[in-house]
């Protein structure tokens, strides 16, 4: 098929937050590789003019790329552009129309609250905007399973969708990715992947930081909504999905959402929401806000490859480290041939996924000795990371020719969203915990089993866990 690349970039939200931190970064990179070389137009209500604009763009640079290539920044200041106006009115989009010049092919991207995408969506329609261009879509791709559900529908008024990205950055992650590859590129794995083998699974996302500043989009989110909902779910997906038919994106996502379809919706009594203390006091944080900054869940997956076998999944601000470890727990030897070792140390795989790349398997070898008595030793492969495009900027430079394999579909969107839907409106308070903890204690009943939550350390070597023995030997390369 022809390759149809996109003509001009045009960024709503673009004197927000999301642009500052992580758009403006991926596109200079872009540039400096020679892979954006089309306008991009900024567009917000700021009043703003183009040498302000582009003064944001140098200070985001100046404050996320920490070495900058002169001629690079140059090449990407000149081809910026700027409208200002607001979204609800159809002067500003026939302004855009203008600044459009001949482009023919935009790629919209919405870098706005998920409450304006409608508005946005059809005056783009309105205004000639809209044919022939793609839309970038940014999560939470709508509040719940209705929301979502009548956002696709305006969208997909407006844009087929082939042109629709629904955009989940840890899609775009170097070690999300390669969860897949090594599923399915490797034979050893295929035979203990499913219930008989594995005794479960865990995936934890921790972060360091609290709200930093973001409590009033926060009270509109949750955890469950800002990052179970999407990146834990997808990551769920990887792991449990069926092998595709082909390499297609389409073949890969129909198998992410035949899997989303079979994950039971969640019922209340396997979730436990948390709330770090000292949440109540950030800007923008009602004084007696339910909202949860940590939760945990179980998740259980009606296939054949996967009854049975529990999927717990944790994310929280204000833990002890950030990281994001997927842990996945293989059942006992059938009989205990040398008898020193128990359930509670079962060999392992261990997937880091952030913000380093590395994967373990946790296996037991004899002591040194002259009994034959053994300890658990962990082999382990750490990704050297090179100048390799981040997540944003391999996401955007596939929007670009048109690539939706590592965006999400409007099926599974929706699959990923009836999962949670039934927590989504718990009104009950989340526990407290304290900062710097592993979240609330209560978590800890969801596990069955002796080893308790896997916890990430800061590096890929320090992870814990209650039942990890102490002689636990590492081996690096
Ligand atoms: C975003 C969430 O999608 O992902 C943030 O809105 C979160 O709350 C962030 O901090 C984490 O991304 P990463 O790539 O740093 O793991």
């Amino acid at each position: 098929m022809e390759r149809r690349d996109s003509d001009a970039i045009v960024l709503f939200g673009a004197t927000g937050d999301l642009c500052y931190r992580k758009i403006y970064p991926a596109l200079y990179n872009l540039v400096r590789r020679r892979l954006v070389t089309v306008p991009i137009i900024g567009v917000a209500r700021a009043g703003w003019t183009v040498q302000q604009f582009a003064r944001r763009v140098q200070d985001s640079l100046e404050a996320f790329v920490p070495t900058r290539d002169e001629e690079a920044m140059q090449r990407l200041i000149g081809l910026l552009r700027y409208v200002d106006g607001d979204y609800k009115e159809r002067s500003t989009f026939d302004a855009l129309r203008k600044a459009l010049g001949s482009a023919a092919r935009p790629l919209h991207y919405l870098a706005i609250p998920p409450s304006v995408f409608p508005v946005v969506i059809d005056h783009l329609g309105a205004t000639m905007c809209a044919g022939g261009a793609r839309v970038v879509i940014e999560k939470p791709f709508g509040r719940d399973l209705a929301s979502a559900r009548s956002l696709n529908q305006t969208l997909l008024k407006r844009f087929p969708e082939s042109n629709i990205f629904r955009i989940d950055h840890y899609l775009g992650k170097e070690a999300v990715q390669n969860l897949l590859y090594f599923r399915f590129a490797n034979s050893f794995l295929e035979p203990v992947w499913n219930r008989n083998f594995v005794a479960s699974v865990q995936i934890t996302m921790a972060e360091k930081m609290g709200v930093n500043g973001r409590g009033r989009f926060y009270e509109e989110a949750g955890a469950i909504r800002d990052v179970i909902q999407n990146h834990l779910l997808q990551i769920v997906a990887f792991l449990a999905l069926e092998p595709p038919v082909n390499s297609s994106g389409e073949s890969l996502r129909d198998e992410k959402v035949k899997v989303l379809k079979a994950i039971r919706p969640v019922r209340p009594e396997n979730l436990v929401r948390g709330q770090f203390r000292g949440y109540r006091q950030e800007e923008g944080v009602a004084p007696d806000s339910k909202v949860e900054t940590f939760a945990a869940m179980r998740l259980d997956i009606n296939s054949w490859r996967w009854a049975g076998v529990p999927f717990y999944l944790r994310a929280g601000k204000n833990l002890p480290v950030t990281a994001t470890e997927v842990v996945v727990d293989l059942r006992p030897p059938p009989a205990h041939v040398f008898g020193d070792l128990g359930p509670d140390q079962p060999n392992y795989l261990r997937f880091r996924v952030g913000p380093d790349v590395a994967i373990a398997l946790g296996a037991h070898a004899k002591k040194p000795g002259p009994t034959m008595q053994g300890r658990q030793v962990e082999l382990f492969v750490a990704q050297q990371q090179g100048d390799e495009m981040d997540a944003y900027e391999r996401l955007i430079s596939e929007a670009l020719i048109g690539d939706t394999t590592h965006f999400a579909r409007q099926d599974e969107v929706e699959a990923a969203w009836a999962i949670v839907d039934p927590v989504l409106g718990l009104n009950t308070p989340p526990y407290e915990y304290t900062p710097g903890t592993w979240g609330p204690r209560e978590a800890d009943s969801l596990l069955v089993g002796p080893c308790g939550w896997h916890n990430p350390g800061a590096d890929a070597h320090s992870w814990t866990r209650a039942c990890a023995p102490l002689e636990m030997s590492k081996f690096a390369p």
